[in-house]
């Protein structure tokens, strides 16, 4: 098996568990589409693709396992340890770490390289592929009504659509996004 499956293997395992404070909902929703984008703008931009792939796959592991604070930390440390397991070369793993570390658009960290931005830029990407998970959070988290949801949702979009870096990802997302204005907005 390759390191790139047995990466998917253990998200896969932990998203599965009982104690995985999400369920097992993320890994078909989030972490799946977040690996496909990835894969695909790293087709197009170049970059390590193994990299791009583990960190991808890994990038919110810590938030299965811990909850949500701090899971850009949390994530990196369970990848550097999994990936020692599995015997990945220490040099790839810092790379994959630096990925993970720099990944959320919410924590203003410098990004450096091709691989750490197409991953950031992939997780933005992937939130157009879980509309119903937004709306789930707007409903049974944040309690609001439908029009408030459907407001709600529109503007995280659009914001998401604007953090977005590449022009190529533009490109990519910009049937889905303009769908997203037909539908939800007035
Ligand atoms: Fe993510």
């Amino acid at each position: 098996m390759d390191i790139i499956e047995k990466v998917k293997n253990f998200v896969e395992q932990e998203c599965g568990k009982p104690e995985s404070k999400y369920g097992f909902e993320p890994f078909e929703f989030h972490f799946v589409p977040v690996v496909r984008y990835a894969e695909r703008l790293c087709d197009e931009l170049g970059g390590d693709r193994e990299v791009i792939s583990i960190a991808a796959w890994m990038h919110d592991i810590g938030s299965i396992v811990y909850g949500r604070e701090d899971h850009h930390i949390t994530s990196a440390k369970i990848a550097v340890e999994k990936l020692s397991e599995f015997g990945y070369p220490q040099e790839k793993i810092g790379f994959v770490e630096k990925c993970i570390l720099n990944h959320r658009g919410s924590q203003k960290r410098g990004r450096e390289t091709l691989e750490e931005q197409i991953v950031a830029e992939a997780d933005v990407l992937a939130n157009f592929d879980e509309i119903a998970g937004i709306f789930k959070a707007a409903f049974v988290y944040e309690g609001l009504t439908q029009g408030q949801a459907r407001e709600s949702v529109l503007q995280k979009l659009t914001n998401k659509f604007e953090q977005l870096h590449f022009e190529k990802s533009k490109e990519i997302i910009r049937p889905k996004f303009e769908a997203v204005k037909i539908l939800l907005g007035k």
